[in-house]
């Protein structure tokens, strides 16, 4: 069966639409037909022109697609919004009261209300919704799930992840503006209350999570703003619900790291850490002394992790496929809705609209410990 979206942002000239767009082509029967690319005339008209989007389905605005969508005997079957967080909201809003499924980029939205009325609308309207925190769709962070979960790692004694990168080091000096289109996470009307934090911040909370299992309880934050509204950098002691604690540190300054994402989890029994810019592998260490290098698509792999491989092991996947994998199973269980079949835990193994409002509350704990001299700040009580 054919699976046909539409998607709001992501123009040609963007960054993560195109992303978006490959991620689904690995998936089978699937179509872009409709979208707003752009609020720039051209720029939409060129996308669409390029997808061959006929004239009828390429919209000026996202409402009018939301709309017209919306009237179709063949809607689109999920929407993609790839724009800049101010946006999040309104539009995931105005597809979910259409009755359309949602994919959003994350932060999912500004306010925890917010979040939570998307929730809740949701819910209410059957809306299959995900939220694309992609590192949860590399097959070894999934195999690094099913490790600790079968205890090979024992109890989780301590957690330290860390997402460093450099494109924003001229902002540190405030002569230099930085020559790089995704400037707009600097401004807080269109980004929100956080940069750095909500940009990449949000990717360890919610990998951690996905990891680990274990649920954030509250947070102690100093972010650096270096002359700018919102943070560059931001150092974090966090607390789970067990009591366990972890540090996580995520930063656009830090020089020598371009996309550094690591993380790393200790146990009684073992320790685990996987590193973004080598995505295929995981260091394993036992209680033993002994430390093994584990690769993606070897026979002792199992779980999602197996399941999603594209390629025999040693061919490297990377950022795509992560964000493939995500897709795989999304539009796999959409399929299924669709089918009336029935669905298994496995069926939900992507980010969902709860993952995205716990990155919002998160976000918020972050910001108000670090304006109150970076007090602990429980996560459930930030609005
Ligand atoms: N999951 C990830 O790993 C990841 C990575 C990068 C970005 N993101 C998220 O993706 C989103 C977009 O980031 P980006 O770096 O691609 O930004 P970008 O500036 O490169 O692209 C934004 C796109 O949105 C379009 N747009 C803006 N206003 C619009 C409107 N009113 N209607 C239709 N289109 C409109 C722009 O024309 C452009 O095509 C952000 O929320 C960001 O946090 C996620």
């Amino acid at each position: 069966m054919k699976i046909k979206y539409g998607m709001v942002g992501g123009d040609l000239s963007a960054f993560i639409g195109e992303v978006h767009r490959k991620a689904i082509g690995f998936v089978d029967d699937t179509e872009l037909v409709s979208g707003c690319f752009s609020e720039d005339l051209k720029k939409n008209t060129h996308t669409a022109g390029y997808y061959h989007i006929c004239k009828e389905r390429t919209y000026q605005n996202y409402q009018l697609m939301a709309t017209k969508e919306g009237q179709r005997d063949d809607k689109i079957d999920f929407v993609v919004i790839a724009t800049p967080n101010f946006l999040h909201y309104e539009i995931a809003k105005a597809f979910i009261n259409e009755g359309i499924n949602v994919v959003c980029e994350k932060p999912l939205c500004f306010t925890v209300e917010e979040a939570k009325e998307l929730k809740k609308l949701s819910e209410e309207k059957n809306i299959l919704f995900a939220v694309t925190y992609t590192y949860s769709g590399y097959s070894m962070v999934k195999y690094a799930k099913e490790l600790i979960k079968d205890n090979k790692i024992g109890d989780i004694l301590n957690v330290y992840a860390e997402y460093p990168q450099d494109w924003l080091i001229s902002a540190v000096s405030k002569e230099a503006s930085p020559a790089n289109l995704s400037i707009w996470r600097l401004n807080p009307e269109v980004s929100g209350i956080t940069n750095a934090v909500g940009d990449i911040g949000t990717h360890i909370e919610y990998t951690v999570k996905y990891i680990t299992g274990l649920k954030l309880k509250r947070v102690q934050a100093k972010l650096n703003r270096f002359g700018h509204q919102l943070d560059l950098n931001a150092n974090m002691l966090v607390e789970y619900e067990n009591g366990v604690n972890g540090t996580y540190w995520c930063s656009q300054v830090a020089l020598g790291h371009p996309n550094g994402f690591k993380i790393r989890v200790y146990g009684t029994n073992g320790s685990i850490s996987w590193f973004q810019e080598t995505p295929d592998y995981i260091m394993y260490s036992s209680v033993d002394g002994i430390t093994s290098k584990l690769i993606r698509g070897a026979d002792y792999v199992y779980g999602n992790s197996k399941v999603l491989n594209k390629t025999p092991k040693g061919h490297p996947e990377g950022y795509h496929e992560a964000f493939a994998n995500i897709y795989k199973t999304y539009i796999n269980t959409l399929r299924k809705i669709k089918n009336n079949e029935e669905l298994l835990e496995s069926d939900y193994d992507f980010p969902s609209v709860s993952d995205g409002l716990e990155g919002v509350e998160f976000i918020h704990a972050v910001v108000k410990s670090d304006k109150n001299d970076s007090i602990w700040v429980n996560i459930k009580e930030t609005e």
